[in-house]
Parts: C-alpha cells; sequence; structure tokens
C-alpha cells in the first residue's frame, strides 16, 4: 500500500466538502416529520459509493427506512469487507443549545481539535465516520490498489433499533457473505492514544405507565387521599437501586460476566485521568456502583438509566393537580451474557410487583440487543492493531464501549463473521447531544488507516 497522505492532501477540501454536503441532510430516523431527508440521505449515499468506485449500489426497500448496499467485487478469491454504517440520525432537540445550527455544519477549532472540527448533527454518529469508508474506497480504487473486495451496508434505522435490518441480513446472508465486518461507529481514547473498541454493551429499552385516577384531580380536593402517578413513579424507580448503588431486580445480575482481577488490572492500564473526566463535565464527583472504577461502571458493568420522564403540569405558573398518569423511558445497558429479552421481563415483573395497590402499572418493551465482545487474537484484530500502528506510530489499546450496535451480535449470529470496530470519534465529540463534532484530523486519519487494514488483512489471509 503506498502511503495515502499525498491523496488526502490533495484531496482535503473536497473530502470535507463532500462530508458537509451528506451532514446538510436532516436524516433523524426517529421524527416522521423528517422521512423525505432520511430517504433524500439514502440516495445520497448510494450516489457517493458509485462515485467511490462501487460496480453496484442499490436502494434495498424494508418495512422502515431502505438498506444501501454496495460492492466492489475484483476476485473471488480474494477476502471479503463489509462495511457496515448508519446514515440516519438522532434528532437534533435541544437546538437551543446548539452554538450554530445542526444542519448547517460549520468547522470550529476546539482544544481536543486544533485543526477544527466539523460542527453537525451526524458528523461522528454516524455519517463522518462511514464516510471514512467512502472516501478510503475512492483512494484504492483510484490509486488501483484495492486489495480485497468489498461491501457496503449502510442503513438508515440503527438510532431506533436496526429491526428491519436483522430481516434484510437473515434474509440475504449469501449476498452479505465476508470474511470480515467493518464498523466505525465507536470511538478512540484520544488522538495521541489510539484504541480499538473490543467490546459493545447490549441494551434493554422500556417505557413504563403508572395510572392512579381516572382523570386529572384537583390536589386539594383529593391530595393525601389518593395514590399520586408522580410520586408513586418516582419512588419506584429510586427504588431501582440500593444505597450501594446495585440494581435491585432480582436476578438482574445473575449471568453478568465476572471478569478476572487480571483482566480489570490490564483495562485499568488505559490512561485515564479522573480530574479531566470531572472537568470535561463540570462535576465535582463521579457517581456509580461500589466496588468499580469509572472506566468499569461505564463498561464492563450493566446499569440502569431514566432517559425521560414525564406527567402533570409543567407549564408556565403552577397549576394545582394530581396527574392521572405518569411515564418514564428507561434503558438498561447489559453485558455479554446476559440476555436482553430475559431482562426485559425481569424488568417487567419486578415493576409490576412493586406496584403499590391504588395505581395499575404499564411496562411496554421497545426495542434492545445482545452485547458483543471480540477477541483480539484473530486476523481481523490484528490487521486493525497494525494499521493504526502505521498510521499513529503507536500500537492500539484494546477497549470495552459502554455504547451499543445492537445489530453487531445478530452479525456474528447470522452472518458467522466477527467486527472490527475502527472508531475515530472522541467521547467529547458530543454524539446525541448539542453541538455534536467531529475532528478533521479524525476524520482524514481515518481515511488514511483504513486501506492498511485492508492491505494487512488481504497479508494476513494468504
Ligand atoms: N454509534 C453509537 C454507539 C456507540 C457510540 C458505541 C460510541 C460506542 C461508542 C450508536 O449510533 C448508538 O447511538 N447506539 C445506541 C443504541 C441504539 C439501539 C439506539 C446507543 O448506544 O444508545
Ligand atoms: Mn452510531
Ligand atoms: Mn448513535
Amino acid at each position: 500500500m503506498k502511503d495515502p497522505k499525498d491523496y488526502i492532501a490533495q484531496n482535503k477540501e473536497r473530502f470535507i466538502n463532500e462530508l458537509i454536503e451528506l451532514l446538510k441532510i436532516p436524516s433523524v430516523s426517529a421524527d416522521p416529520a423528517f422521512s423525505q431527508d432520511v430517504l433524500d440521505a439514502s440516495q445520497a449515499i448510494k450516489a457517493s459509493l458509485l462515485k467511490a468506485g462501487c460496480d453496484i449500489a442499490e436502494i434495498h426497500e424494508t418495512d422502515g427506512y431502505p438498506i444501501v448496499y454496495g460492492e466492489k467485487i475484483i476476485a473471488p478469491n480474494l477476502p471479503t469487507v463489509l462495511v457496515y454504517g448508519h446514515y440516519d440520525v438522532q434528532p437534533a432537540d435541544p437546538l437551543e443549545l446548539w452554538d450554530s445550527p445542526p444542519y448547517q455544519p460549520v468547522i470550529k477549532k476546539t482544544e481536543v481539535h486544533p485543526e477544527g472540527a466539523i460542527f453537525a448533527r451526524g458528523s461522528c454518529d454516524d455519517k463522518g465516520q462511514l464516510f471514512m469508508h467512502v472516501k478510503a474506497l475512492e483512494y484504492m480504487v483510484q490509486t488501483n490498489q484495492l486489495p480485497c473486495n468489498v461491501k457496503f451496508m449502510i442503513e438508515g434505522e440503527e438510532e431506533v433499533g436496526s429491526d428491519n435490518l436483522s430481516i434484510y441480513v437473515a434474509n440475504n446472508k449469501k449476498k452479505l457473505a465476508n470474511d470480515i465486518i467493518l464498523i466505525s461507529d465507536t470511538g478512540m481514547i484520544a488522538n495521541d492514544v489510539p484504541s480499538i473498541t473490543t467490546g459493545l454493551r447490549g441494551l434493554s429499552y422500556v417505557e413504563v405507565e403508572v395510572t392512579g385516577p381516572n382523570r386529572d384531580l384537583h390536589s386539594g380536593l383529593y391530595g393525601g387521599a389518593v395514590a399520586n402517578p408522580i410520586n408513586i413513579l418516582t419512588k419506584m424507580i429510586a427504588s431501582l437501586h440500593d444505597e450501594n448503588n446495585h440494581i435491585t431486580i432480582p436476578g438482574f445480575y445473575d449471568k453478568v460476566e465476572q471478569l478476572s482481577l487480571e483482566e480489570r488490572a490490564e483495562m485499568a492500564k488505559a490512561p485515564f485521568s479522573l480530574e479531566d473526566y470531572q472537568d470535561a463535565l463540570d462535576i465535582t464527583s463521579v457517581y456509580g456502583e461500589e466496588g468499580y472504577t469509572t472506566n468499569e461502571r461505564n463498561s464492563i458493568r450493566p446499569t440502569l438509566d431514566v432517559n425521560g420522564i414525564w406527567g402533570g403540569y409543567i407549564g408556565e405558573g403552577a397549576k394545582t393537580v394530581i396527574a392521572s398518569q405518569a411515564f418514564a423511558k428507561i434503558s438498561m445497558r447489559l453485558v455479554p451474557n446476559q440476555d436482553w429479552e430475559e431482562i426485559t421481563a425481569l424488568f417487567k415483573s419486578h415493576f409490576e410487583n412493586i406496584a403499590p395497590k391504588g395505581v395499575k402499572v404499564k411496562v411496554t418493551p421497545h426495542h434492545g440487543g445482545q452485547g458483543y465482545v471480540t477477541p483480539i487474537n484473530t486476523i481481523g484484530y490484528r490487521a486493525a492493531s497494525k494499521a493504526y500502528e502505521t498510521t499513529f506510530g503507536k500500537k492500539p489499546i484494546p477497549q470495552r464501549s459502554g455504547g451499543s450496535i445492537p445489530i453487531v451480535a445478530l452479525f456474528e449470529k447470522e452472518l458467522e463473521s466477527k467486527t472490527i470496530l475502527m472508531g475515530f470519534g472522541l467521547d467529547s465529540d458530543a454524539i446525541h447531544s448539542p453541538n455534536e463534532h467531529f475532528g478533521v484530523w479524525n476524520y482524514l486519519k481515518g481515511i488514511e488507516t483504513i486501506p492498511y487494514f485492508y492491505q494487512y488483512f488481504k497479508e494476513m489471509n494468504s
């Protein structure tokens, strides 16, 4: 592989501008108001794949948003890389907290991105990261050095649970056959501390509803005499953690993988400054499960968090009312061996059990998925590690992430191949938050590193 640096330097402006065009499309999968934009984004991805040198790029319809499939097959005896990514984005709300509009990308310097970062919804998660693969393909094709066959599968429903992708994968095993799956939809420790994500947490997402009286009541006339659904809901939620911040749902920890002290010691070697961590978030202390470090709490331990809670009067001024209903959305991050459907069932029966007399409780499961851990003694991992070593000048650290990409466990089950998570984002890039951004340096570094992965993967396979 010739050093991609020159090609990247010559095409840098265009690479950035093409990504900016893609970021202007508000492809929010969660909100039907943006459905045409999501479809437009799929078309833009298809066009970019053809432009980059794919022989085939197709839009595959599903019951939801389409999957963009592209391929360039150069020889049947060469290994095949399947690239996965998503063109949908999270809602940009709350809009007032953005310093610049979410779909009008701007480049601004930050402390950790002195060369500038592109600010826009989806810049890091995942349009910027998936586009690195498109541009890396362009480089390899333009310079006649594509070492492997390549397939792209880019979906539009990752942020809402990938339901239709699961069906698509199960129905298209042959078309999607591959030797390794490559995804850039995670992060790394720091620009001078490269890391490869070796684990993702699973997820169980539920919505709960507590119903008291059949209508909203005057809080003077009825207050004290009937159950207030908001009081009850908050009390029930509070009881889900004990004083050591362990989750109290019976059976919740039964299958949790216990890491050995050696494994935990190995994890603790990754550079981490508690002070910087707290400063970056403006908090004076971290908080979490007793007996575990911050990095353990957000990667190898399961969690339960309320993501949203509502009910009653939240308008201007005061209204003396006991609402008939209260609601919350709750997510549980799971670790390897915990089964998300089993955990969802445990949650449901526990939550129904702890409801006091006088209210009705309804638990509605949303979506979920299994966690994933990738071994580091495989050709795929070693090829990725060597690629980072080539372009960063340092061996990357294997690191388990706290986030979830539920479809990865399904890839392993249905396609029987491992996934390599080459993420180039940083935790501070504010994905899912206002002012999401992606470092220009990171974007270009990804484009530089990916071709070496192809090269080393091919070499190690032959
Ligand atoms: N790209 C993220 C997941 C991620 C980010 C993993 C950073 C590791 C590091 C993905 O788009 C995402 O947001 N996933 C959701 C789950 C999905 C089912 C909505 C998540 O983790 O909340
Ligand atoms: Mn993502
Ligand atoms: Mn996301």
